[in-house]
């Protein structure tokens, strides 16, 4: 299968790398300075020559505070880009494969949230994202839209690399306990997409549409940063953990507002075969993988 991969260089795209290793797919991998989304006339070349039989969009605008006051290049890359790609998938009657985040809801639900559920993302990230979203489910017969959450890994900028070296600098942390989520790891994302596209490649995917994929126990930033730091210490990543403190949203203010509740519902995935990602034991390898990276 001949796979188009945007955002080679960001976490998923990494990892989406890593995951095709000793695979017969044949990949096509651009990042922003081959391929920026949101030009046209690129997507069009690339689209035209590559002819992929599957493209996956790991390219996106994640700067969630920045966005606030950069809300044209967020709705490019996260609108403008998707459209674009879902425009040339159409047109080669090809899917697409996009992701979304856990952002687009307002964090008032009680139990997890389901791919149908009220949308009512709080800031300008959420809301390009659920503008990308809605424009791949208008253009495209077929694809897949993954919303996400909370992703880590041993790649790029990301709340676990952060918790490690703040645990080398510092004695004692706050960190916020009124936020719950479910933390995903980008490996284990990787591999439900190559699942999604292996599934197509074999004519068995029919079921194209809108799912959560995260991981499987919600926790808080808090309780995150905990396990981060027993494993962290166990694993000899840091020497000391650090002590911890649970302080509320109000305590750490952010430009963008946060979903206090983003916990997802991965049912309608696991009963197409792709099951959430274990972030807990996906901890390990991230920070064995990160050792001395951070
Ligand atoms: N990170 C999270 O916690 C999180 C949470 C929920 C959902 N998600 C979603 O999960 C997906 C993967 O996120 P990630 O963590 O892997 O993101 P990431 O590490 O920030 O990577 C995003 C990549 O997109 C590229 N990019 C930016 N603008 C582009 C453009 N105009 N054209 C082409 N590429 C462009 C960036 O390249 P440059 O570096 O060259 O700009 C970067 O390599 C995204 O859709 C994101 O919205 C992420």
């Amino acid at each position: 299968m001949r796979i188009l991969l945007t955002g080679k260089n960001g976490q998923l795209g990494r990892c989406f790398q890593d995951a095709l290793k000793g695979t017969n797919h044949e990949l096509f991998a651009y990042g922003s300075d081959a391929l920026d989304i949101a030009d046209e006339k690129r997507v069009v070349d690339v689209v035209q020559s590559v002819k992929p039989d599957i493209i996956v969009n790991a390219a996106a605008y994640t700067a969630v505070d920045q966005a606030e006051v950069d809300s044209e290049n967020a709705y490019l890359v996260n609108a403008t880009g998707p459209e674009l790609l879902a425009k040339q998938a159409t047109k080669l009657n090809i899917p697409l494969i996009h992701i979304s985040t856990d952002y687009v809801f307002d964090g008032a639900a009680v139990e997890p949230y389901l791919p149908s559920d009220k949308t009512n993302p709080q800031g300008v990230y959420g809301s390009s994202k659920l503008a990308g979203e809605r424009v791949v489910a208008e253009v495209c017969e077929k694809f897949i839209i993954l919303r996400t959450a909370w992703v880590f890994s041993e790649y790029g900028n990301n709340f676990v690399k952060t918790m490690v070296r703040f645990a080398k600098e510092r004695s004692e942390l706050s960190i916020v306990a009124d936020q719950y989520g479910c933390p995903t790891y980008a490996g284990d994302l990787a591999k439900a997409i190559l699942e999604i596209c292996e599934q197509h490649d074999q004519g068995k995917m029919q079921a194209w549409g809108l799912y959560h994929y995260c991981g499987d126990t919600p926790t808080s930033w808090h309780g995150f940063a905990r396990a981060i730091f027993t494993k962290a210490e166990a694993l000899g990543v840091i020497e000391k953990r650090p002590q911890l403190k649970a302080i509320s949203s109000d305590q750490y203010p952010t430009p963008a507002k946060r979903p206090e509740y983003s916990v997802m519902s991965t049912k309608s995935l696991s009963a197409i075969g792709v099951s959430p990602s274990d972030w807990s034991a996906a901890l390990n390898k991230s920070l064995i993988n990160s050792k001395g990276l951070v």
